[in-house]
């Protein structure tokens, strides 16, 4: 089920109802209070999460749909439907990691891009792509410094990235410098239901099933780290802000399954330098 959640005007402000805006950030804080140990940031956390991926992209995809009830593919199809470009637009997908987005992007006729840190990631999604155009293109590169020239695509997305970005805002300003005045972004990441009895249902879920999963099929601490990350997600409102200071407008939010996950839809917006958020 996806329903319309909120959009920002033109000035940057976000239209909402309260309610909903307070327990998001009412949850938000829950989170953050859970964590009882650091979580890394910066360089240190580019290079943990670099290792990580590397760990588990063997098992990664296999564990994704288990976890996600096979759901994840769908969630990804909203991502590249999303997008509305014409057949044959360039897309980088950032955090690409095994290619997934990628497929979706070429199967419906888009020539995709994966960016990723991670080697293990991109090489084992190369060795299972099977897109009607054979494999995308891959670059192993930071999203917040791609080897891509200014307005050079048409499309940007990303699914479950974001909470890994060592640098956020500086990621969502180099996806405005490398796309076309007018490119879109979309962009996928795991929310919390704001529905209470969804919620706590979501929350155990999350916490105790997904490490437990994890550490059985894969990588203990990796899986553990999954729901710890959630801790680096602004809350929506202010996602939707920095998307919009970082060079977009028409900035859109969906809550897709109850909530489980959230999509952002934005354009690039030619009259603003994302350089420089306080231009006009
Ligand atoms: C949870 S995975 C998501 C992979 C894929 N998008 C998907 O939907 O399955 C996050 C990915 O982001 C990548 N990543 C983390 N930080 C990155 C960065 N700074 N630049 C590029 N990729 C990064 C990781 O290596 C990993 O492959």
């Amino acid at each position: 089920m996806t329903t319309f959640d909120d959009h920002l005007d033109p000035g940057g402000r976000t239209t909402r109802e309260p309610s909903t805006a307070a327990s998001d950030h009412q949850t938000r804080h829950r989170e953050v209070k859970t964590s009882s140990s650091r979580l890394p940031s910066g360089e240190e956390k580019r290079r943990i999460v670099q290792a990580m991926f590397d760990r588990i992209a063997a098992r990664y995809q296999l564990l994704n749909t288990i976890m996600t009830f096979g759901l994840d593919r769908g969630w990804r199809r909203r991502v590249v439907e999303a997008l509305e470009l014409e057949p044959g637009a360039r897309v980088v997908d950032i955090g690409s990691g095994t290619g997934d987005i990628c497929n979706e992007l070429e199967r419906h006729g888009y020539r995709a891009i994966g960016a990723d840190i991670s080697w293990g990631m991109l090489f084992h999604g190369q060795q299972r792509s099977r897109t009607p155009s054979g494999r995308y293109s891959v670059l192993q590169a930071d999203a917040s410094a791609l080897p891509l020239a200014a307005s050079s695509v048409d499309g940007v997305t990303s699914a479950f990235a974001l909470r890994n970005f060592s640098d956020l805002q500086g990621t969502l300003v180099e996806a405005a410098r490398v796309l076309r005045p007018q490119g879109r972004i979309c962009l996928l990441e795991v929310s919390t239901p704001s529905n209470a009895i969804l919620r706590l249902c979501h929350r155990i879920y999350f916490t105790k099933v997904v490490p437990a999963l994890g550490a059985l099929l894969s990588d203990r601490s990796a899986y553990q780290y999954l729901p710890r990350s959630v801790a680096y997600l602004p809350e929506p409102r202010e996602l939707m802000k920095i998307i919009f200071d970082s060079g977009f407008d028409l900035v859109e939010r969906h809550v897709i399954t109850g909530g489980v996950v959230q999509l952002f839809a934005a354009r690039r917006n030619s009259a603003r330098d994302p350089q420089d958020p306080n231009a006009a």
